[in-house]
């Protein structure tokens, strides 16, 4: 089975498939939000928003470790999650995509690995799975490649701060990536994002930042993001 999981604009999308049933799971971490099983192109399918419907958990509260375990409990093997971003990059504008192969974690207060009670370190050297995201840019033509750099939110960054993350080579700015990536990574699953920017980072942007933009911008681009996730499926 194929998870996806849905960030910011992207609550539902099973008018795509037919859909099979929907559930709310328990996990030792806390419920899931509700997720939709459905059928397309021939694959069963497990679709989550990751915010629950409506937005109601903000990023830096989305209970992210109940909701892998729950995808991982429900079958899942592999996972392509969607993510608002901001742009670092001049020539990266609002409307495009990007799949990231590598991250930079700037999260605080997150719990952020399933292994509190014995040392498990997974390896991290290729963060995201190489098959998921040549299937993501194939079927949007995304910006292949680039560093994602997850703050813990829920304010968006100084200027300063997003001078220190391009210097260190940042490509977009997310406040969700993380720890969602590394969770999957432990209970080996496959795992890919494809990232929709939403708005120059701050102080890149001439104007000041705010959360209206960046939902216009995901309701503009809803529909191709949701086309790309079933042509990465059905790949
Ligand atoms: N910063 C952090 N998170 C974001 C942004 C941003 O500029 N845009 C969308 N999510």
């Amino acid at each position: 089975m194929i998870g996806l999981i849905g960030g910011t604009g992207v609550y539902e999308i099973v008018e795509h498939g037919r859909i099979i049933g929907r559930e709310s799971l328990e996990t030792p971490y806390g419920r899931t939000p509700e997720i939709s099983v459905f059928r397309l192109h021939d694959r069963d399918v497990a679709f989550m928003p990751r915010h629950s419907r409506g937005h109601e958990s903000p990023p830096h509260m989305v209970n992210y470790r109940a909701n892998i375990w729950g995808l991982k409990k429900l079958g899942v093997r592999q996972i392509l999650a969607t993510n608002a971003v901001g742009s670092l990059e001049e020539s990266i504008g609002p409307g495009e995509f990007v799949v990231p192969d590598d991250f930079l974690d700037f999260t605080k207060n997150r719990p952020s690995t399933f292994y509190d009670e014995r040392t498990v370190h997974v390896d991290m050297t290729e963060p995201y799975c190489r098959d998921l995201r040549s299937a993501l840019v194939e079927s949007s033509g995304a910006v292949d490649g680039g560093v994602y750099v997850c703050t813990e939110g829920p304010r968006f960054e100084t200027a300063a701060e997003i001078r220190m993350f391009r210097s260190l080579g940042g490509t977009v700015v997310g406040m969700t990536g993380i720890p969602e990536a590394v969770l999957a990574r432990e209970l080996e699953m496959c795992y890919a994002s494809i990232c929709l920017v939403s708005n120059y980072a701050a102080s890149i942007s001439p104007s000041k930042l705010t959360i209206t933009e960046v939902f216009e911008v995901m309701e503009e681009r809803r529909e191709d993001l949701i086309d790309t996730l079933e042509g990465a499926i059905s790949r």
